[in-house]
């Protein structure tokens, strides 16, 4: 048996890239540590790469679950995380966000009673018919250290009747990733030629969501929203696709303005997203991303779990009606692009880390 205080447990693409700032930091201050892959996105350009990219070392348990129904996956998830804590046997299973990944580690980890860590806690969408929003209230509600991104975020688990003594406010590792990459991205010049190559003349799209892209209609009605939104402002839409999409896609018409291509290294699609005249997507992270870096997103969706983009008049709601989308990109181009960044100051791994090793280890009843 090998025993290590943190047991971080990712299987995803936004849960690689926002916990890297958390497992480097635990490299840096030797904190015993093991990382777990579930295997839930097994296509490099999902995992490897940003595995190389971000200098992780590979995972130290792969689960190999890929794609499946949510029970069937969430169940092989789950069976394959416990096997993995009963040999660990970790102080805290640490976790992040709200994908199928996230709820089988809480699972697992409450059924053998160990201590439960979710980062980027409290984010609420309140659409209950979003897998992501019924992931993280059961995970919010499992967990006995809520590291909550915003005020806002620590607001909602504090209204649900968590108690304040489990919430700590750390900002979002988002930002960790984005300011230790930034520099990097813009000086680095990996991307083909003709992608991207004058900065402001292009729009970046992204989309991923089960609601909008597994039904060809409304993926369509999209489609058609950000053409309009590409001949008013005479933009070329680059539009890396998820490979959720890319079955439906590939049966819909694609407009001239959008130029589909594969998914991006994380370093390249930063590039991309920090010179883009605007950003349109459906993805949590790219909408952090495209508020801390100063660029203009529409939300394609009818809602968001990151309202603080907004507020600050970062990000606008777009719907998923064609006439919506061309609307709220107008009003979002039109206004004044200088906001403040609501997701912290770069240090959220350094206090989730100082956070978690200051609360005392849970007793374990038998
Ligand atoms: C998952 C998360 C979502 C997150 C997204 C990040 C859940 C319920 N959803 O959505 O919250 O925003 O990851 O990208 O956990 N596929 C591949 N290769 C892969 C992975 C998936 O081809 O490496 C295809 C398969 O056809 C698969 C489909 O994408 O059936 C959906 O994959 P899945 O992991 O179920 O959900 P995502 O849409 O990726
Ligand atoms: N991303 C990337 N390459 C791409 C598209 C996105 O590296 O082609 C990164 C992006 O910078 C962000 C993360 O992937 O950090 C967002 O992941 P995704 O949209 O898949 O998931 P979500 O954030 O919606 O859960």
């Amino acid at each position: 048996m090998t025993s290590a205080q943190l047991a971080i447990v990712l299987g995803t693409r936004p849960e690689i890239i926002k916990l890297a700032p958390i497992i480097q930091e635990c490299r840096r201050r030797d904190i015993a540590h093991t990382v777990v892959h579930t295997g839930q996105h097994y296509s490099p350009r999902l995992t490897e790469v940003f595995f190389e990219e971000l200098q992780l070392p590979s995972p130290d348990h792969t689960l190999g679950v890929g794609s499946d129904t949510h029970g069937e996956q969430t169940g092989s998830m789950i069976a394959g995380i416990e096997s993995v804590l009963l040999d660990v046997d970790p102080r805290t299973v640490l976790v992040q966000g709200d994908t199928n990944t996230t709820l089988a580690a809480t699972i697992a980890a409450s059924k053998l009673d160990v201590e439960l860590a979710h980062v980027e806690a409290g984010l609420r969408s309140d659409d209950r018919q979003m897998p992501e929003e019924v992931n993280r209230i059961i995970c919010d509600h499992t967990a006995d250290q809520l590291f909550a991104p915003t005020t806002e975020a620590a607001t909602n688990l504090r209204d649900e009747g968590i108690e304040a003594d489990r919430i700590t406010v750390t900002g979002n590792t988002v930002v960790d990733a984005l300011q230790r990459h930034r520099r990097i991205a813009l000086e680095r010049n990996t991307l083909p030629e003709g992608l991207g190559d004058v900065p402001g003349e292009y729009g970046l799209v992204t989309l991923h969501r089960a609601e909008n892209v597994d039904e060809p209609e409304r993926f369509a009605d999209i489609l058609s929203g950000i053409d309009r939104v590409a001949r008013a402002f005479d933009l070329e839409l680059i539009y890396p696709v998820h490979p959720r999409a890319r079955e439906v896609l590939s049966d819909l018409p694609v407009p001239d303005t959008v130029r589909p291509v594969e998914p991006l290294e994380y370093l390249d699609f930063l590039r991309l997203e920090a010179e883009a005249r605007l950003i349109l997507t459906d993805s949590g992270g790219v909408q952090e991303e495209a508020c801390v870096l100063g660029v203009p997103c529409v939300t394609l969706r009818e809602n968001t779990e990151r309202p603080e983009t907004i507020a600050v008049g970062a990000n606008r709601l777009g719907g998923v009606s064609p006439e919506r989308i061309a609307e709220a990109a107008r009003v979002v181009l039109a206004a004044d692009d200088e906001w403040d960044n609501p997701f912290g100051d770069g240090d959220a791994a350094r206090r989730i880390l100082e956070a978690s090793a200051a609360t005392p280890a849970r007793e374990v009843v038998q």
